[in-house]
């Protein structure tokens, strides 16, 4: 497993996935105080919030621009920041604004423009329990992450702070230390679960989107699970299947033994059930 890993400023990433020299190039990366953020530890459901996002970001630049422009569903670079060649910050730098953009690291390690430059960031929460399901199955599914014989085995990392892109509490933990800031939002996926419509609302109204009724539903459709599910081999090919699993909440409930619940319990209690996210998180 170890071999399929590196480690940068002390977090493992996968090593098919992400590269020091690009971590190394990302840190004097420029933001632009209109560049749409959004971040999200993995399995949190970026790629919904995503299909969100370029929507909105569609929909706002052809009231600007006209019907004729740029495409939102092809976009120039992969929108994870951390993910790709050295010299795509080289390459970002001629996109047009609004750049939309995804990221599973927390706050210290993202380039500093993007707090001095106070960017909007939508942060995207989930229980860590459905986190770490989530990040299980997708773990086994996917050739180019490390793969585990059991959940047991999982699980044990998953605690230990050995996982991809770090440890879920620790993370949450140093967004906390963010979200009392004006340019940043925090939405869970469970009340999007729950209410997509009013999220897709509060979303457009935090980045100055305005909607008409009809955008809105036409918004609210396309990010269905099972719409998205449909669409996705043609947006993600055959890692689509992987992706799309299940989109429920509390799937953990299927594979967490009585122990694994109490120990993380134990660590909700200690790292986190004080704090302002702790108590935003649909726990
Ligand atoms: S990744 O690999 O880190 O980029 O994964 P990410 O996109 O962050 O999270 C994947 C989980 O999000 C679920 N998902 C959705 N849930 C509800 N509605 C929609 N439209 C949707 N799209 C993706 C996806 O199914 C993964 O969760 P699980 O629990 O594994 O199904």
């Amino acid at each position: 497993r170890d071999e399929l890993m590196f480690s940068y400023k002390g977090i493992p990433y996968p090593t098919t996935i992400c590269s020091p020299e690009a971590f190394k190039a990302l840190e004097s990366f420029e933001a632009r105080s209109d560049d749409v953020i959004l971040a999200g530890y993995p399995k949190s459901g970026t790629n919904w919030l995503s299909q969100i996002l370029t929507d909105l970001i569609a929909i706002s630049q052809k009231k600007t621009l006209g019907e004729e422009s740029g495409n939102a569903e092809e976009p120039e670079e992969f929108p994870y920041l951390e993910v790709g060649d050295p010299e795509k910050y080289e390459r970002m730098i001629k996109l047009p604004s609004p750049r939309f953009m995804v990221t599973h690291l927390r706050p210290e390690n993202l380039p500093t423009s993007i707090f001095k430059n106070k960017v909007k960031i939508l942060l995207l929460i989930r229980n860590p329990k459905d986190i770490a399901t989530s990040f299980y199955h997708f773990s086994n599914g996917l050739a180019t992450l490390p793969s585990y014989e059991t959940w047991d085995d999982f699980f044990t990392d998953f605690m230990s702070k050995k996982i991809a892109w770090g440890c879920y509490f620790e993370y949450l933990s140093e967004w906390n230390k963010y979200v009392d800031k004006e340019n940043i939002m925090t939405v869970t996926y469970e009340e999007l679960k729950e209410n997509r419509a009013l999220g897709v609302k509060n979303i457009a109204a935090f980045f100055g989107i305005p909607l008409t009724e009809e955008e809105l539903q036409l918004v609210v459709e396309r990010s269905s699970f099972q719409s998205m599910k449909k669409n996705s081999e043609k947006t993600h090919g055959a890692f689509g299947n992987v992706l799309f699993r299940k989109g429920a909440v509390s799937d953990w409930k299927n594979l967490f033994s009585e122990d694994q619940n109490e120990k993380m319990d134990k660590m909700f209690e200690e790292c986190l059930a004080g704090t302002k996210l702790g108590k935003k998180l649909k726990y």
